[in-house]
């Protein structure tokens, strides 16, 4: 049975301290600021703390990080277990390097007064360090499921005593990218456990497969799944291809202060507009799939730090990624995946803060904008007015938008199903990274 949890306002808001976690974990969130949980916080810790599965919805950057540390934090903390080498209690698997990373990251600001210890492990480096971590023992392993799986075929990693499991951005872990890894990794997991999944979306098409990851689980939606945040100023920009360049520097330039962060659909545009970019004298820097792991986390660092003011990025750096400071984000492309949306806008007004997305969408992206409106319930305002702008009327959309238009491709691998709304896909889960033989292009 799923018992539902609506977002009703509680008499009191809660404070942290209302909340059954230790005073080392209290004290830790005093040190960052934090005295009021989000919704999803206080909406999920008490049942993690009873030791409940979960399937937690909540809007991007309002805090689903803490909403699974926290608890899980508090519970090695109180129940502590000398370290075995090879063993961790707690496994979360995340979709990218970059955010398993941060991940980590948050672990060790929250637990930063308690004696346990996180590894996070993921492709693209060195594996022997990790080997090495391993086996020295650690309580709480971050992974990305490819290296995960060469850690546990070279017997370098065992989940025999893994208490609790989590999947951030659940449903990209279960989409055909990853799932055959995550099911694999599930069945090598101890039936008695407690089960975690996360996301600001959940496409009809994965709730069955997310229902059977979790045990009579708790399910909490802050809001519908696949909600932008209300907080997001968001535009359609209609733009023919060949004025796309112009209209990215325009935005970049009229947008002096806060970081500016460019999606693209595929990697060698990334690196294409960095070079434009250039010329045009706006100083950028890529990161997708191509690049090195260094280089990944070098350009990632230096957006971070405001040296480069300008990230153009595939949808590596969709999902999940919290850089403080991004008050603009500029889709070059429109995402073949609706819901790609969400997270590409998502990396703006995190955590309360303003912010200003603005999707290019050319001729021929027009069925992708219908897909994303469709998911999100909304119509996003057009921008008109601009040099660049194309004035295009709803005749035209409606028809460019049609499964039988020429104008479209008909998706990434000439095969584009009929789907999504809140409609279940005709054909069952499709649009995904690798489907149908495809190739990984971010
Ligand atoms: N209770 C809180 N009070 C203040 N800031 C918070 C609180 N909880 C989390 N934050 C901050 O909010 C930001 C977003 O948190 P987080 O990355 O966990 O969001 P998310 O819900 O996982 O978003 P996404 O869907 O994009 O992954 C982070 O910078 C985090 O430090
Ligand atoms: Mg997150």
């Amino acid at each position: 049975m799923i018992t539902v949890t609506d977002d009703t306002t509680p008499a009191t808001t809660p404070r942290f301290s209302d909340l059954a976690l230790g005073e080392p974990l209290q004290r830790a969130l005093q040190e960052k600021n934090y005295t009021i949980p989000s919704p999803i916080q206080a909406q999920t810790i008490p049942h993690l703390l009873e030791g409940r599965d979960l399937i937690g919805i909540a809007q991007t950057g309002t805090g689903k990080t803490a909403a699974f540390a926290l608890p899980i934090l508090h519970r090695f903390a109180a129940h502590p277990r000398r370290l075995s080498p090879k063993r961790p209690r707690a496994l979360i698997l995340a979709p990218t390097r970059e955010l398993a990373i941060q991940i980590g990251q948050s672990f060790a600001a929250y637990g930063k007064h308690l004696k346990l210890s996180h590894l996070t492990v993921f492709g693209g480096v060195n594996i022997n360090p990790q080997i090495h971590a391993l086996q020295r023992g650690i309580d709480i392993l971050i992974a990305t499921p490819g290296r995960l799986m060469d850690l546990a075929s070279q017997r370098c990693v065992s989940f025999e005593d893994v208490e609790v499991f989590v999947l951030d951005e659940a449903d990209r872990m279960l989409d055909m990218g990853f799932i055959n890894d995550v099911r694999k990794i599930v069945s090598r997991l101890p039936s008695q456990r407690q089960s975690l999944l996360f996301s600001a979306t959940m496409p009809p098409a994965i709730q069955e497969l997310a229902a059977s990851m979790v045990r009579n689980p708790q399910r909490v939606e802050v809001t519908p799944a696949a909600t932008t945040v209300e907080r997001i100023e968001q535009q359609v920009c209609h733009v023919e291809h060949g004025q796309k360049r112009a209209a990215l520097a325009h935005f970049i330039h009229a947008h002096p202060e806060g970081l500016v962060l460019v999606f693209v659909r595929m990697k060698h545009m990334a690196n294409k507009l960095v070079e434009q970019l250039g010329k045009d004298g706006i100083r950028a820097e890529a990161i997708h799939g191509n690049k090195s792991q260094a280089a990944r986390q070098r350009a990632l660092e230096n957006f971070r730090t405001g040296r480069s003011r300008v990230l153009v990025a595939t949808d590596i750096a969709a999902r999940g990624i919290d850089v403080k400071g991004i008050s603009l984000v500029l889709q070059h492309d429109l995402p073949e995946e609706p819901e790609s949306y969400v997270h590409r806008i998502g990396r703006t007004a995190r955590a309360g803060k303003e912010g200003k997305a603005i999707a290019f969408c050319g001729p021929d992206e027009r069925h992708l904008l219908r897909d994303v409106q469709r998911t999100i319930r909304q119509t996003v305002p057009v921008l008109e007015g601009l040099p660049f702008c194309s004035v295009v009327s709803a005749e035209t959309l409606e028809r460019d938008s049609s499964p039988r238009s020429g104008s479209q491709g008909g998706g990434r691998f000439g095969f584009r199903p009929a789907r999504r709304g809140n409609q279940p896909p005709a054909h069952g889960r499709s649009g995904s990274r690798f489907g149908r033989g495809g190739i990984d292009r971010r």
